[in-house]
């Protein structure tokens, strides 16, 4: 194994490909939610660059600017819509889709409070509490469900949800966001049932908390007073996550396989507690 490898290393060489530090797989199919910003939209310029075929949803592709240059670049992405709270429509990609292998379904589309409003108690709002549960939860359960056959047909068969360290119990050490806490905490124990359900398909079913992410490279700006408040106190507090880790996610999802279901991912390799 080991000399086929510094063999085929040293062909490649010899024939003067260049050779990346990370060990890729081959280039499949990914379905990404949540692509129009964030780190969807990153997810999608990645896979698009190692060559990918990309099924990018958004929940409202006509004001997805960013994503639609990135379709213009790169002919193997396609946009599709998808709010993925709307069943029917999830239904009806999935549908769309029959008989597509997808080797990767990213579960990334969520409300992600930090973002649009963080909720508190005090009273803490049943309807907000409730949204967050059918996005975060329930929705990401059926579409899990309903491209499982795309999903087994493809090669590298993987259902990458991603989660957050707040959604960690054992680290939680205030009440910040406690719906969205939930959400991703819940999100955890679902996804770590589904993966035992099907894993005898073939299917790993991978737990992943992707961090912060500097999608927007403000760590790369000299004028720190320009950056956003929020990511300033985590680039002070070191915290922020550099644009590279959306590439070590891709490795990482490459990587991992049935036997890491049981454990809550990093998106640095780290394994958090559940
Ligand atoms: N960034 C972080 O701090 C962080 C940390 C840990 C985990 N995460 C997780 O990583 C994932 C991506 O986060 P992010 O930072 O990229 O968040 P973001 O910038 O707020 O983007 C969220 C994405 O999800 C989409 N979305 C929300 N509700 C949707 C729905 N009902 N149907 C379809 N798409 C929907 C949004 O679409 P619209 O453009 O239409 O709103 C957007 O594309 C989330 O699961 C989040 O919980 C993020």
């Amino acid at each position: 194994m080991t000399i086929t490898f510094q063999l085929t290393i040293g062909v490649m060489l010899a024939l003067g490909f260049a050779v990346t530090a990370h060990a890729q797989t081959k280039p499949g199919t990914v379905l990404l939610t949540g692509a129009s910003q964030g780190h969807g939209l990153a997810f999608a310029e990645d896979y698009a660059a190692r060559g990918w075929r990309v099924i990018a949803t958004a929940r409202t592709p006509s004001t997805a600017t960013e994503l639609q240059a990135l379709a213009k670049k790169y002919p193997k992405l396609t946009i599709e819509e998808l709010d993925v709270t709307d069943f029917k429509q999830v239904d009806a990609l999935a549908a769309k889709y029959k008989g597509t292998a997808i080797d990767v379904l990213n579960l990334n589309g969520a409300i992600n409070s930090f973002r649009v409003g963080v909720e508190a108690f005090g009273p803490l709002d049943p309807e907000r509490l409730n949204e967050i549960l059918n996005t975060n939860v329930t929705a990401q359960l059926h579409i899990a469900e309903a491209f499982l056959e795309h999903v087994a047909a493809s090669e590298q068969k993987k259902i990458a949800a991603m989660s957050a360290v707040g959604g960690s119990i054992t680290n939680t050490r205030n009440p910040t966001a406690p719906a969205y806490r939930a959400s991703k905490a819940a999100l955890n124990m679902l996804m770590r049932a589904y993966g035992e359900q099907v894993k005898v398909r073939g299917v790993a079913v991978l737990v992943i908390a992707p961090g912060t992410v500097d999608v927007y490279n403000y760590m790369a700006l000299a004028d720190i007073s320009q950056v956003p408040e929020r990511y300033r106190r985590q680039i002070e507090l070191k915290v922020l996550a550099p644009r590279s880790a959306i590439g070590s996610m891709i490795d990482l999802i490459d990587k991992l396989t049935i036997a890491d279901i049981d454990k809550f991912h990093q998106w640095d390799g780290k394994i958090l507690p559940w």
